[in-house]
């Protein structure tokens, strides 16, 4: 038997994002006692690479904006494959959670009469992202953290959970071992919370850091869990492609909501050549209707920049595969030139965008207030993940709740940028509320100590084995692959092929070996890391083989119209009772009636 260290909580909430953070204080405010667990170091989360803005309907710069608004803006964002009860929660909740934050100590960004300001966002009707210069994420994260650690969660930092614990069909407990020892941990709890952010580094170029392998997403799958809306993955347009080691880091779209503009190698503003239909009465045909607009004329057109990801996306692929991008792979990201309309132009820019300014200056040598970026998409977020409950966020296994980016729903097809932030806001907060409340209601489970063994020696298993390849070398190669074949634009035969290397992958992975001991040991880590990140692989490749049309996020170059009858289900995975993955069409959950003639008034 391996030895393990056991801790006892009511909830145990699994990663310290902003959703893991606001689901933790909030179950303490329930009056249990709460478990943090941290892959990492407290207060390091991809939230904070949501840096432009947190969207709330609070109307400070545009008093026409409302729920409503914000709430169509999401379903059509969305292309109405989200759960229209999350939207309609998300966008009635995201202002009191923004008034929350401020009250624990956050700050914004001021209009002139000292409210707080809020800038343009691409798919968004209006300025809706409350923001700290594109430090946004940050200040979230470091406010939830202030304000959590003195509500007597205990954190568990450097921990990384392999795997769920069940008793009959209820979730118990987790398996964990702690990165510095390498020794395990048994968490009992009566509930639990997942909150392990995406699966980014499935993926070569990626905003997301080293701990988001798809988790959470994994352990939930193999505990029986639905999974949800997999295919559906943002690429944000925005990413650094040069120099080579910082390929993939953000750049926000704040710079385009502060009239940054794209331009390929021509010097053409491409975006202007591609303005889908919806969009084309609301959208400019001359820069200077575009600059009106992002100085709050409200009788301006928004510019094409301010389009939905997806689309923006798929515009800069186009134009580097045309042969008309930057000498890195890249297109030209251009904030500079607005110093031909305003005085103070590289103050300003320094003080809306001060990470980006130092980020450039700091590891591309570019001054962004004098001379354009280069920029490309970056595998950013997952718009799929858990399949929950609207109003509880539970999971379809008992006990088990998800919150912020693992979990599925609120964003359909294609993810509105800001809307992360609000979504962890509010999502968090109410995971945190119901699993204090089925903690309460129920009591402790049995842990199956052979269970917990079996899963220990298993995990062990990469450091026993001698002779086997370098976990490194095949998650290298898995993201190179992913990337090739199921990025931006799919097609069906690269699509076959995916799920034919993730085949060998699974069996190069299987005989992986991670030599050295369990203390301080990252290519055991990595190798474990593997499970999740192969689980996440394959179903976002078979779930994008199975959707035959393109719509938001998932592009089909087969398939490439927007199919009526797609647009009534949900892809929903699981695992078998024989261990094989099942695939069933979901209905969607159905709009109600108000929430129809909601989408109608603002379409
Ligand atoms: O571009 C950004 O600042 C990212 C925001 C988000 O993903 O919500």
């Amino acid at each position: 038997m391996a030895e393990f260290q056991t801790h006892e909580h009511d909830v145990l909430v699994i990663g310290a994002g902003g959703a893991g953070l606001r689901a933790a204080i909030e179950a303490a405010a329930g009056g249990v006692s709460v478990g943090l667990v941290c892959k990492s170091l407290l207060g390091k989360a991809h939230t904070v690479m949501a840096e432009g803005g947190l969207a709330a309907a609070l109307a400070n710069v545009d008093e026409r904006d409302s729920w409503k608004v914000h709430f169509a803006d999401t379903m059509r964002g969305g292309q109405y494959l989200n759960n229209p009860r999350m939207a309609e929660l998300h966008a009635q909740e995201a202002p009191g959670c923004v008034h929350e934050l401020e009250s624990w100590g956050a700050l914004f960004d001021r209009t002139r009469d000292g409210r707080i300001l809020q800038r343009n966002f691409g798919g968004h009707a209006y300025p809706r992202l409350a923001h700290v210069g594109d430090r946004t994420g940050l200040e979230m994260i470091r406010t939830l953290q202030d304000h959590g650690i003195h509500q007597g969660i205990d954190v568990h930092m450097e921990c990384t959970v392999v795997e769920l614990l069940k008793d009959g069909s209820r979730v118990v407990g987790a398996l964990a071992y702690d990165r510095e020892r390498g020794r395990f941990r048994i968490f009992r709890a009566k509930a639990i919370v997942l909150a392990t952010g995406g699966i980014g580094r499935a993926f070569k170029i990626t905003s997301n850091s080293w701990e988001y392998t798809g988790d959470g997403q994994s352990l939930a799958y193999h505990a029986g869990a639905d999974l949800m809306d997999m295919e559906f993955i943002q690429f944000h347009p925005t990413g650094m492609v040069w120099p080579p080691s910082v390929r993939g880091i953000l750049v926000t779209e704040g710079v385009r909501g502060e009239g940054g503009v794209l331009k390929n190698s021509l010097g053409e503003r491409f975006m202007f050549n591609d303005i889908p239909e919806p969009y084309r009465k609301s959208t400019s045909d001359t820069p200077e209707e575009g600059w009106r607009y992002v100085t709050g004329d409200k009788n301006a057109r928004r510019p094409p920049e301010l389009l939905t990801r997806d689309h923006v996306a798929r515009c800069i692929r186009r134009e580097v595969r045309e042969g008309r991008g930057s000498p890195h792979g890249g297109v030209y990201l251009d904030i500079a030139w607005i110093k031909e309309r305003i005085a103070n132009a590289p103050d300003h820019i320094r003080k809306k965008l001060p990470s980006m300014y130092h980020q450039f200056m700091q590891l591309a040598n570019i001054d962004i207030t004098a001379e354009p970026m280069e920029v490309g998409p970056t595998t950013h977020y997952t718009m799929g993940g858990v399949r929950v409950n609207g109003d509880t966020q539970m999971s379809t296994v008992p006990g088990l709740f998800a919150a912020g980016e693992v979990a599925a729903g609120l964003h359909g097809a294609n993810r509105l940028g800001g809307n992360s932030l609000s979504d962890l806001l509010v999502f968090g907060k109410r995971a945190g509320a119901h699993a204090a409340q089925y903690a309460k209601a129920h009591g402790s489970g049995a842990i199956d100590i052979h269970a917990v063994d079996t899963a220990a020696q298993k995990a062990l298993a990469p450091l026993d084995r001698t002779g086997g390849e370098s976990p490194y070398q095949i998650q290298q190669d898995l993201q190179e692959m992913m990337q090739a074949k199921v990025g931006i634009v799919r097609q069906e035969s690269e699509l076959q092929e995916a799920l034919v290397e993730l085949d060998k992958l699974k069996a190069r992975a299987a005989k992986a070996s991670a030599p050295g001991n369990r203390e301080y040991n990252p290519g055991w880590h990595t190798a474990l890391d593997l499970t999740c990140l192969l689980t996440v692989s394959e179903i976002s490749a078979r779930a994008a083989l199975e959707r035959k049309e393109s719509r938001g996020a998932h592009t089909r170059d087969d398939f490439p119209d927007k199919v009526a009858e797609w647009g009534k289900f949900n892809l929903v995975f699981r695992r078998g009772t024989d261990g094989g993955m099942v695939v069933e069409r979901t209905p969607l959950v159905p709009l109600r009636d108000e929430l129809k003639q909601v989408i109608e008034e603002h379409k």
